[in-house]
């Protein structure tokens, strides 16, 4: 177990923010873990309550100012197939596997499932924390069980999909259950006879764009990486954590108000009473996209996505992030959620 002090998080966000960790640490095993976790108690009773954050590939984060407290680095790995029935091979991935190369994994092998989510940066633990989702598909449509630490008590739980709660880019361990579990690793039940989903519109048109006639999950992935590079950055060039709004749920009613004056408006139905609008278009319509305020901005082919050119602040980007929740609040009456979680 090595604890360094004062060290710098540029290597491990993706929004590129250089803010320290007063304590850092990383794990490769739970028995490391846990004596890191009885180190965190010592410390704690030294000082009085000493912050703690378990951080994945910290595609996700933004940090605002410097971490005074212990950041443990999750590098738990290994990837295996721990059953099967008639339909389904059962995936389980330690938690500190890279995202990406798990769904490479599987369409080697050909278990069906992971494929529209293929190039979403981070690790497999943080991936039902937020019920990752992209492209018609969500982590909770292939999720059967994870386990994870609970830090109080040492006992390691099981949660299967119900237990975790899982809503649009939300999951129990978001809400109720908020700082007091690490995911050790995830299981998903994915198919033996794929059911291919390629009900997002541009998914067909990238296929025929790449001349492929046949539907395999291979291609699909081929598809939406290509998507998803043409108008995502990469945030090995240009800092940032993917969207940073949530959309917005709203009802019938609101769409046809906003209708009257944008009939443009972006918006899916999520059932017979409540729409799903595109916070990338109303931030579009507010003049945001493409603004750059400093080395803080709104990237100029998503407005979704808030980036770092360089040397912002956390607090630049999150001062940025105010800046366009007010403004879409008076131009449409909608208050923004952040996505990106704010540290
Ligand atoms: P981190 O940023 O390290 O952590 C995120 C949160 O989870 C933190 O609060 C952290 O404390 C907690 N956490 C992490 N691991 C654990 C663990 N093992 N146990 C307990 N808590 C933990 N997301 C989507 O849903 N869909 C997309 O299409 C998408 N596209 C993106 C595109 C880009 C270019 C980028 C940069 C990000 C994108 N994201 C997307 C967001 C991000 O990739 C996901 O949320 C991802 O799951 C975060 O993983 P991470 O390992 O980097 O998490
Ligand atoms: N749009 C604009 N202007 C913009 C951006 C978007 O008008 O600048 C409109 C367009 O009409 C576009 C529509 O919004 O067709 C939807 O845009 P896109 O397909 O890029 O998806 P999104 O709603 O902006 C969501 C997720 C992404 C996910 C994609 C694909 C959220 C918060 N974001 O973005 O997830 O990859 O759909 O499924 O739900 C992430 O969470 O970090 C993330 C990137």
């Amino acid at each position: 177990m090595q604890v360094q002090q004062s060290t710098s998080l540029l290597p491990y966000n993706t929004f590129g923010i250089d803010a320290k960790a007063q304590f850092f640490a990383s794990f490769s095993h739970l028995e490391e873990l846990r004596s890191l976790l009885a180190y965190h108690k010592e410390l704690s009773s030294i000082h009085k309550y000493i912050p703690l954050m378990i951080l994945g590939g910290g595609s996700n984060i933004l940090l605002t100012q410097d971490f005074n407290g212990l950041v443990l680095k999750n590098q738990l790995k290994g990837i295996e197939l721990v059953g099967e029935d008639a339909d389904h091979y059962y995936v389980k991935a330690a938690a500190g596997e890279v995202w990406h190369e798990l769904v490479e994994y599987c369409i080697a092998h050909n278990y069906a499932g992971l494929e529209n989510l293929s190039l979403i940066p981070g690790n497999v633990g943080a991936s039902p924390m937020q019920n990752i989702g992209a492209y018609g598909v969500e982590i909770k449509d292939v999720f059967h069980a994870l386990e994870a630490l609970d830090i109080n008590e040492g006992t390691v739980q099981t949660f299967s999909n119900t237990d975790c709660e899982f809503g649009y880019r939300e999951s129990i361990f978001k809400n109720k259950l908020k700082g007091q579990f690490i995911i050790l690793n995830v299981t998903y039940r994915l198919q033996k006879h794929p059911v291919l989903n390629t009900s997002y519109g541009a998914i067909k048109e990238q296929l025929e764009l790449m001349g492929e006639k046949e539907l395999t999950i291979r291609n699909i992935s081929h598809a939406i990486i290509n998507i998803r590079t043409s108008k995502l950055p990469n945030p090995k060039e240009i800092g940032n954590a993917g969207s940073f709004f949530k959309n917005p749920q709203v009802s019938k009613f609101k769409l046809h108000v906003i209708w009257d004056d944008y009939p443009d408006v972006v918006a899916y139905e999520v059932n017979s009473l409540t729409y799903k609008l595109a916070a990338g278009w109303m931030i579009e319509k507010c003049g945001w996209k493409g603004i750059r305020r400093g080395d803080a901005g709104c990237h100029a082919k998503q407005a979704l996505v808030l980036v770092n050119y360089g040397k912002a602040t956390g607090k630049e980007i999150l001062d940025l992030s105010s800046e366009i929740i007010n403004s879409v609040k008076e131009k449409f009456g909608i208050e923004l959620e952040r996505e990106v979680n704010i540290v």
